[in-house]
């Protein structure tokens, strides 16, 4: 029975050959950040306040530009239909859309950002990298815009691929490969096996149709990838898009003062899910100092090791606008599809709800750092 995303987690696990199941799961070298970005929700102690009319509980509120109807934003993440190969990014925006929630499609995705327009209408983003080619990340924007995405999240805390040890240790690679060292695992997951079979390959879709026929999501990486990206790409990107403009993976509280002289609209706190600098701190530790920083110029959004609705409340008590989660939709991506997506939106927002309702604190708004109880 799936009661939590710890639930779905499972049911990926028995779906997905281990080395893509560890590719969701993994973090960067020993995966302190992984574990900590969840661990430290736990150790935030509530304090609860009774006697409160909570009949109506009120989870509506803005970000992004636009009105939701719960304080979720599906992360980017790369590559969905390795995750399902039947079902894929659509499966997840569609998921979204149902729930009243933004949906945010990687500049690495499995389906191009024209075919996931197409598959709903409802509020989308488009994460980008600045590729060392300007004109591919000009053209890309462009086809952002005319494709309905409202705002644009730029990824900077991957300057160089974070080191993720399951990856070599599995032999993984994009598509999975099937051979003697992999067989075991293949051979004990037929489902997921036959669906990558009978299915077209997993591609960085959005580039495919680039001369030279981008070969693996990878190799695309490695050409494309530019360490010499600063402060003043960001604003050339900000001048470039006159939609939404988020910055994703910020840390420190000066990093979110360049971000706002950059022009960003949302201050995205992220590491990346751990999957990069490990030991950063985890991201509801990094909160206070940014919000504070900040002082309501910009929206914060915070992501990293949201598990549970109370992780929610915990993260607006401290001053983001919304979080957003990765892996919670990806394992019920994995383990049953747009169901599965469904299913996670589902526990967080009832989570949420109920946990607003015991704390006493009906509506977002009421959500404050007097909810803990040191
Ligand atoms: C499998 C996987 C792929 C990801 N791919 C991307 C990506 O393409 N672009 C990006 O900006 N972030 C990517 N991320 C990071 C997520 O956007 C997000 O920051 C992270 O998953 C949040 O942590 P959580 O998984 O604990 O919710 C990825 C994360 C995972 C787990």
């Amino acid at each position: 029975m799936i009661t939590s995303i710890a639930d779905l987690r499972e049911a990926a696990r028995r779906r997905l050959p281990r080395m893509v199941f560890d590719y969701i799961d993994g973090g960067a070298d020993d995966e302190i950040t992984l574990r900590q970005n969840a661990e430290r929700f736990r150790t935030l102690a509530l304090k609860w306040n009774v006697l409160v009319d909570v009949q109506r509980i009120e989870t509506e509120t803005t970000v992004f530009g636009q009105t939701v109807a719960a304080p979720i934003i599906i992360a980017p993440t790369a590559s969905s239909r390795l995750f399902n190969p039947r079902a894929g990014e659509p499966a997840v925006a569609r998921a979204a859309h149902k729930h009243g929630v933004i949906y945010s499609a990687s500049t690495l995705a499995s389906t191009s950002i024209e075919s996931l327009a197409r598959e709903t209408p409802g509020p989308k983003l488009f994460q980008i990298y600045m590729w060392k080619d300007r004109g591919l990340v000009r053209e890309i924007m462009q086809r952002a815009r005319a494709a309905g995405y409202t705002g644009i999240i730029l990824t900077v805390d991957t300057p160089v691929a974070g080191n993720r040890e399951r990856d070599p240790r599995n032999r993984f690679s994009i598509p999975p490969k099937v051979n003697l060292s992999t067989a075991t695992q293949a051979l004990g997951r037929p489902g997921y096996m036959l669906d990558l079979a009978t299915t077209p390959p997993v591609r960085a879709a959005n580039f495919s149709h680039l001369p030279g026929a981008v070969g693996s999501i990878v190799d695309f990486i490695d050409q494309q990838f530019d360490r010499t990206v600063t402060w003043r790409d960001a604003a050339w990107m900000r001048e470039q898009w006159q939609g939404q403009f988020a910055i994703k993976g910020v840390g420190a509280p000066e990093d979110a003062e360049q971000c706002i002289a950059a022009g960003a609209d949302v201050i995205w706190v992220s590491n990346h899910g751990g999957r990069q600098l490990d030991t950063a701190a985890a991201t509801i530790d990094l909160l206070s100092p940014i919000v504070e920083r900040v002082a309501g110029r910009a929206e914060v959004v915070l992501d990293g090791g949201i598990r549970r609705g109370g992780d929610i409340a915990k993260a607006l008590a401290l001053g983001a606008k919304a979080v957003a989660i990765g892996r919670p939709y990806l394992w019920g991506l994995a383990a049953f599809g747009e169901r599965g997506v469904d299913r996670a939106l589902d526990i967080l927002t009832t989570e949420l709800r109920r946990t607003m309702a015991l704390l006493g604190r009906p509506r977002l708004s009421d959500l404050m750092p007097d909810v803990f109880a040191r």
